[in-house]
């Protein structure tokens, strides 16, 4: 293996920690009261801040030079990808167990079910199109393609803001830094 893709590994695999973490806890009966929210309220977590992360390689390397993120962007993307499917499928299996009928009916009746889907749809061709032969078969179209991630951020915030009851603190302070990547980007 060459170091650059043993660096990715390490990468990868440091960036699952918060699930080995969420693992050791579910199986130590560590999770509270409620195991299937605490996971879904974690990997949800984990997904947003990851893909912010994400967004944020680009700006961070323009306005401070600091480019030592620049080589794991697409691993923090498959990374969010991850966290966001083990939140998506705790909700298939663990919260609505594969019932396809309630699902459906959640996801076009729940407003913040279907931004959440929403931002999971965006993210779905963003990971299948994350390889090299897929960058090389898209050639410029890749980059528009990849404009994706701002909708599967933005999608996500807004899940974030639209299922807490009242504090609004959280998806308040998500939205900023949200705010700030994208108009890093439109003043770029
Ligand atoms: C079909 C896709 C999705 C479904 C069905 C879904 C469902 C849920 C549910 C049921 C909750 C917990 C609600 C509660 O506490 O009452 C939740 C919370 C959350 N989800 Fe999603 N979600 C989806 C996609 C996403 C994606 C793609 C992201 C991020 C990229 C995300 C980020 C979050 C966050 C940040 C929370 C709040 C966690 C907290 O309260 O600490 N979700 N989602």
């Amino acid at each position: 293996m060459s170091s650059k893709s043993f660096k990715q590994l390490l990468a990868y695999s440091i960036g699952l920690i918060p699930a080995a973490v969420l693992v050791a806890r579910l199986l130590g009966d560590d999770l509270g009261a409620n195991p299937i929210e605490e996971v879904t309220h974690e990997t949800g977590e984990w997904a947003l801040r990851l893909l912010l992360l994400t967004l944020a390689v680009s700006p961070l390397r323009k306005l401070t030079g600091w480019n030592a993120l620049a080589p794991y962007r697409r691993t923090l993307g498959l990374l969010a990808f991850t966290y966001a499917s083990l939140h998506f499928t705790t909700w298939l299996a663990l919260d609505h167990f594969f019932d396809w009928q309630a699902i459906v009916e959640d996801v076009f009746e729940r407003p913040y079910i279907t931004a959440g889907f929403t931002a999971f749809a965006s993210l779905v061709p963003l990971a299948v199109t994350s390889t090299r032969g897929w960058i090389r078969r898209l050639g410029k179209n890749w980059a528009t393609l990849h404009k994706l991630s701002y909708l599967a951020a933005t999608a996500a915030v807004v899940h974030y803001w639209w299922l807490v009851k009242s504090d609004v603190t959280e998806p308040r302070y998500y939205a900023a830094v949200l705010a700030v990547l994208l108009a890093s980007r439109l003043l770029r």
